[in-house]
C-alpha cells in the first residue's frame, strides 16, 4: 500500500514536471512554418523576390541581413526590436555599439515589409521577415537552406541595455562567447558555426586593428601585413575602412572561414579565438575538413537562434512598419 501512494505519488510529480515543461516551452511550440498558410499564403514568396533583389543590387546586403536577425534575436529575443527607431514612445538599439554605423540592411526589410503590407496588411511580422531575410540571404549567395518557423510577434520597444549586454564584441575571449552564447540556449558547437557566416562580409578597420598591429603570435605575418595596408596604425584613421572577414571567397557561403582561422588568418580576435589552443579548435577543424557538417550545423543553429524568446499569441503586435510601433 505505501508503495503504490509512492508510486502515484512520484507519477504525479512526473506529470507536474512534464506539465510545467509544456508550459514553459508552450511559447516555441507555437511557431510553425505553416502559420500563415491561411492568412497570407503569398507571405514567403513575396519576401523572397524582395530580398533577392536586394542582393543582386549589393552582395553584402546577404551578410548584413543574416547578421541583422542575429542581432535581433540575441537582444530580448527575436521580436524585431533592433529595427525599431528613438520616438517619444520608444528607446532604439541602433546607438549600441555593437550596432552603431554598423548594422545594416534596415532598409530592405523596410521594402519587404511593404511589399508583404500590399498583399496581406498587418498580418506579417517583422520578426518573421527578419528570420526569413536570413534563411534567404543564405540561400542566395550558395549557404544552406532551412525551413523557417514562423508566427513571431513584434515588440513595442527596444532595449539598449540589453543590447549593449548581449550582443557579443570582438574583444571577447572564448570563455566569455561560449557562456554569452549558453545564455541564449545555444551550445559552442552552435556558436562556432553560427560564426561561420563570417564567410560572408565585411568588418571595419577599427574592429581588427589592434590585431593586425599586435605583432602576436596568433596571426599569420602575411595577412597582418596585407591587411594594415587598408587599415591605418593611428585611429580614428581609415576607422571605417573595410576588409573582408573571409579573405579567400568574401562573397561565397562556404567553409573557408574555418581554413582561415587554422592558418591564423582569422580578422577579428573573436573569430581566431575559437581555434587558438582552446575546447573549440576541434569544430574548426571539423568544419574545415566536412563542408557538410558545417552546413548542416549551421542550419540547425540558426534554426536555434530564431527560436530565442519570441513573442507569441496575443504578446507584443504586428508592425505596420518595421522601425516605428503602430
Ligand atoms: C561570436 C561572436 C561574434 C562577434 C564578436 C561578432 C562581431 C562582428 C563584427 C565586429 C563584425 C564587423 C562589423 C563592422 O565592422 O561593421 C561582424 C560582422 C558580421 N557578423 Fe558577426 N560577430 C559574432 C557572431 C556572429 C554571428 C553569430 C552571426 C550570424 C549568425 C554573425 C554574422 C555576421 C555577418 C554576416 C557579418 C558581416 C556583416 C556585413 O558585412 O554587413 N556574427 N561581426
Amino acid at each position: 500500500m505505501v508503495a503504490a501512494v509512492a508510486v502515484s505519488s512520484s507519477a504525479s510529480k512526473v506529470a507536474a514536471v512534464v506539465m510545467l515543461l509544456l508550459l514553459s516551452s508552450g511559447c516555441q511550440a507555437q511557431l510553425s512554418s505553416t502559420f500563415y498558410a491561411s492568412t497570407c499564403p503569398n507571405a514567403l514568396s513575396t519576401i523572397r523576390t524582395s530580398i533577392r533583389s536586394a542582393i543582386a543590387r549589393e552582395r553584402r546586403m546577404a551578410a548584413s541581413l543574416i547578421r541583422l536577425h542575429f542581432h535581433d534575436c540575441f537582444v530580448q529575443g527575436c521580436d524585431a526590436s533592433v529595427l525599431l527607431d528613438d520616438s517619444a514612445t520608444v528607446t532604439s538599439e541602433k546607438s549600441v555599439i555593437q550596432n552603431a554605423n554598423s548594422a545594416r540592411g534596415f532598409e530592405v526589410i523596410d521594402q519587404a515589409k511593404s511589399a508583404v503590407e500590399n498583399i496581406c496588411p498587418g498580418v506579417v511580422s517583422c520578426a518573421d521577415i527578419l528570420a526569413v531575410a536570413a534563411r534567404d540571404a543564405s540561400e542566395y549567395v550558395g549557404g544552406p537552406s532551412w525551413t523557417v518557423k514562423l508566427g513571431r510577434r513584434d515588440s513595442t520597444n527596444g532595449s539598449p541595455s540589453l543590447a549593449n549586454r548581449d550582443l557579443p564584441r570582438f574583444t571577447d575571449s572564448l570563455e566569455s562567447l561560449i557562456s554569452l552564447f549558453g545564455t541564449k540556449g545555444l551550445s559552442a558547437r552552435d556558436m562556432v558555426a553560427l560564426s561561420g557566416s563570417h564567410t560572408i562580409g565585411q568588418a571595419q578597420c577599427v574592429t581588427f586593428r589592434d590585431r593586425i598591429y599586435s605583432n602576436g603570435s596568433d596571426i599569420d605575418a602575411g595577412f597582418a601585413s596585407t591587411r594594415r595596408r587598408n587599415c591605418p596604425a593611428t585611429p580614428p584613421n581609415g576607422n571605417g575602412n573595410l576588409a573582408p572577414l573571409d579573405l579567400v571567397t568574401p562573397n561565397s557561403f562556404d567553409n573557408n572561414y574555418f581554413k582561415n582561422l587554422m592558418q591564423k588568418k582569422g580578422l577579428l580576435q573573436s573569430d581566431q579565438v575559437l581555434f587558438s589552443g582552446g575546447s573549440t579548435d576541434s569544430i574548426v577543424s571539423e568544419y574545415s575538413r566536412t563542408p557538410s557538417t558545417f552546413s548542416s550545423d549551421f542550419a540547425s543553429a540558426m534554426i536555434k537562434m530564431g527560436d530565442i524568446e519570441p513573442l507569441t499569441g496575443s504578446s507584443g503586435i504586428i508592425r505596420r512598419i518595421c522601425s516605428a510601433v503602430n
